[in-house]
């Protein structure tokens, strides 16, 4: 069965368009957790642009029995927030400047030489980690190399194609790239651009584990509620 994990930055973008304490993320991870989900992921950007200090540490406290997810860039400043939080699983991305949202994997050919320090350490406090990965086999290799126990795969590629000429041919390419994490022996996640009409086809990816979604599910949740959106979501997920 694949976990749902749901990403709360969304909800903190909008409450920083304001400057105000509205909407609070912490609220959504608690609706998102009575909704069903398995976990709750939040990403704590080194220039503050939606989670803030404050949302990791009350995520932290809430999740109870599911896991937090908590995305960072592999920073001195990063690393050690989360050995103080402890969330159940690291996923390292990278972070450009003034980028919409997360925009590829890590490159992890690239840093090859600082990341299984980085790993370790994680690993040594008992966070899983993961690594936000590329869809290229030698950067899924190199995952697992630097010691990542999980990589999560890109799927912004296919969530864009979905419904287009070239859903097959971004979903091959994910699903090569599952193959391989699978011979490999890394655990499996996914995210980016994934939505309700989207999971249909990743649920036949066979060694998928989690995925984390946050965009769709906030815009659905305008519409129809965050409850009511989360509950769609794990409807097609978990059926
Ligand atoms: N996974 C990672 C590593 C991300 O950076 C993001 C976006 O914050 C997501 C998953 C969720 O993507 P989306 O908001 O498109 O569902």
């Amino acid at each position: 069965m694949i976990n749902l994990s749901i990403n709360v930055d969304k909800a903190a973008t909008l409450r920083q368009s304001r400057g105000g304490s509205e909407p609070d993320p912490v609220h959504a991870a608690a609706v998102a957790l009575v909704a069903g989900v398995d976990g709750i992921t939040a990403h704590l950007r080194g220039d503050r642009r939606h989670i803030q200090d404050r949302d990791v540490e009350l995520i932290r406290k809430i999740v109870i029995h599911k896991e937090f997810n908590f995305e960072m860039a592999a920073t001195e400043e990063m690393i050690d927030i989360a050995l103080k939080t402890k969330p159940e699983q690291c996923t390292l991305v990278p972070e450009r400047e003034g980028e919409l949202t997360t925009e590829n994997g890590v490159n992890v050919i690239k840093e090859k030489a600082r990341l299984p320090k980085v790993v370790e350490t994680l690993k040594d406090a008992g966070m899983r980690v993961s690594i936000f990965s590329m869809l290229n086999e030698d950067q899924i290799r190199a995952a697992k190399d630097v010691g990542a126990d999980r990589v999560e795969l890109f799927t912004e590629p296919y969530g864009q194609a979905f419904g287009t000429e070239n859903e097959d041919k971004e979903f091959e390419k994910l699903a090569k790239c599952a193959e391989l994490a699978d011979k490999l022996e890394l655990g499996l996640n996914a995210g980016h651009d994934l939505d309700f009409r989207n999971m249909r086809r990743m649920k036949t990816i066979p060694n998928l584990l989690e995925v984390s979604i946050g965009h769709s599910v906030f815009s659905r949740a305008v519409f129809i509620g965050l409850e009511n959106a989360v509950k769609e979501l794990l409807q097609v997920i978990k059926s």
